[in-house]
């Protein structure tokens, strides 16, 4: 944004305001439990905690004190076992790991050091410093493992460790089910947003044809439906690798749900609870949303579709950085931040909504589309490949919006995350689609 409010003290308190959010929020998650917790592997799709934390450190590390700064490495020796790339998740509670307290100095220290850097940095000169955005990588790196983190929580058996106040309740949903969003161009991705990644540039023009998409995410009670028609058993709502991998793995409802006689329940960071009906479904794979989706006679929205129902305002021919408009996120148009440890009824949060009317597109839960992760058009690495480049492909599909678990620093209405169409312990949800032209 060319925000002339965005001067050098201006982004010198944003820099330190969301990296010290993010490490409230990671000493939090990494305080509520005790040692051997910190380094246990509590699922083998995950790492310990310890790893996570030292990960965060060295990153910051390297892009800050290393990259920006020019400094010689702290400790050199351990850049290899906080390699993403040169160890699996499932390898790394054998590694040598820095114990806990190790760890929390280590990642402190830098923290230091970097806060120090701050007070005299440059927020401009090359890509890396110009408005700070290599501040705002680094506050967002350690948010999106604080979410790693906050899954691996969720996976964790045992008392819980973490407690928040839900959300405050809301009327039912009335409105009406889906909006018609008319087709034409839209600007998609950004070429200004300061601190937006590399995927999500450059800006860009899609044409969209007209098409309808849900007002809200798609609820566990709309889902409960599916199940109970059968639609675990029919294979004409799965694609073959879904269906394959459906009865491969005998999966039957979404993740942490167990049926106890005739009711659904289930675990929610140590917790087990009857599934909330209006609540958006939560730990679905990708197969899972698109066969409701079919089942339901609809499909999930393209990647541009839901983009375009999050930022285009039909009044003027422009995108919005989010549904409401141009302001950052507050706690009255989303459910992001860890605020809460549980999406919002569906239909919450009606000062969010788009022009069209559409809700919960920013938070709650990530919406699975039907989009491969893929590079727009002009698209440049930066500032590393291992950050979105050696993911693009047919084995990743898109999710967007954001969820409870995510702060608003990491989150835009161009911001893409992508997956593995066979995970589910992440916060991902849905809404569907269809055609104008079917209807
Ligand atoms: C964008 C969430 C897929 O966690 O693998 C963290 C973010 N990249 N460290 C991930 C990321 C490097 C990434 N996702
Ligand atoms: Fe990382």
């Amino acid at each position: 944004m060319s925000d002339p409010a965005l001067d050098a003290d201006a982004l010198r308190e944003r820099a330190l305001t969301t990296l010290t959010t993010a490490r409230a929020r990671t000493t939090l998650l990494t305080s509520c439990v005790d040692d051997p917790d910190l380094t246990a592997q509590h699922s083998p799709l995950m790492s310990p905690l310890v790893w996570d934390l030292a990960h965060i450190g060295n990153q910051e590390e390297q892009w800050l004190l290393r990259a920006v700064a020019g400094r010689e490495a702290m400790r050199p020796e351990i850049d290899g076992l906080y390699d993403a790339f040169e160890h699996p998740r499932a390898a790394r509670p054998s590694l040598p790991l820095l114990p806990p307290a190790e760890a929390r100095t280590y990642a402190g220290e830098v923290r230091g050091r970097v806060l120090d850097l701050l007070e005299g940095a440059a927020f401009h000169g090359t890509r890396l410093t110009e408005a700070g955005f290599a501040f705002g990588m680094i506050a967002q790196h350690e948010q999106q493992h604080d979410e790693t983190m906050l899954i691996t929580h969720q996976l964790r058996t045992g008392p819980p460790a973490l407690t928040a106040p839900d959300p405050d309740p809301v009327p039912l949903f009335t409105g009406p089910a889906e909006v018609l969003v008319p087709g034409g161009p839209f600007t998609m991705g950004t070429s200004t947003e300061p601190w937006a990644l590399d995927n999500e540039r450059p800006a860009h023009r899609r044409e969209v044809a007209p098409y309808f998409i849900d007002t809200t995410p798609v609820t566990n009670g709309a889902y409960q439906a599916f199940i109970e028609d059968g639609g675990y058993d029919d294979a004409r709502w799965w694609t073959p690798a879904g269906w394959a991998h459906i009865r491969q793995h005998t999966l039957r409802a979404p993740l942490f749900w167990h049926r106890d006689g005739r009711q659904w329940l289930r675990r929610r960071f140590g917790v087990t609870e009857p599934v909330p009906a209006d609540e958006p479904v939560l730990h679905v794979c990708w197969y899972e949303a698109d066969a409701y989706a079919r089942w339901a006679g609809r499909r999930l929205p393209t990647e541009a579709e839901w983009e375009k129902a999050a930022r285009h305002d039909p009044a003027g021919d422009r995108s919005r950085r989010y549904p409401w408009g141009d302001a950052d996120p507050g706690p009255e148009h989303a459910n992001l931040g860890q605020r809460h440890l549980r999406p919002a009824s569906a239909g919450s949060y009606p000062q969010g909504e788009s022009p069209l009317g559409v809700r919960q597109l920013i938070g709650d839960v990530w919406e699975w589309t039907a989009s491969d992760f893929a590079p727009y058009p002009g698209f440049r690495a930066f500032p590393y490949k291992e950050y979105s480049e050696v993911f693009f492909g047919p084995g990743y599909k898109v999710l967007r919006g954001g969820a409870f678990a995510v702060d608003a620093v990491a989150c835009r209405g161009t911001f893409r995350n992508w997956d593995h169409p066979i995970r589910r312990q992440i916060f991902s949800g849905f809404r569907t689609a269809r055609s104008a032209a079917d209807a």
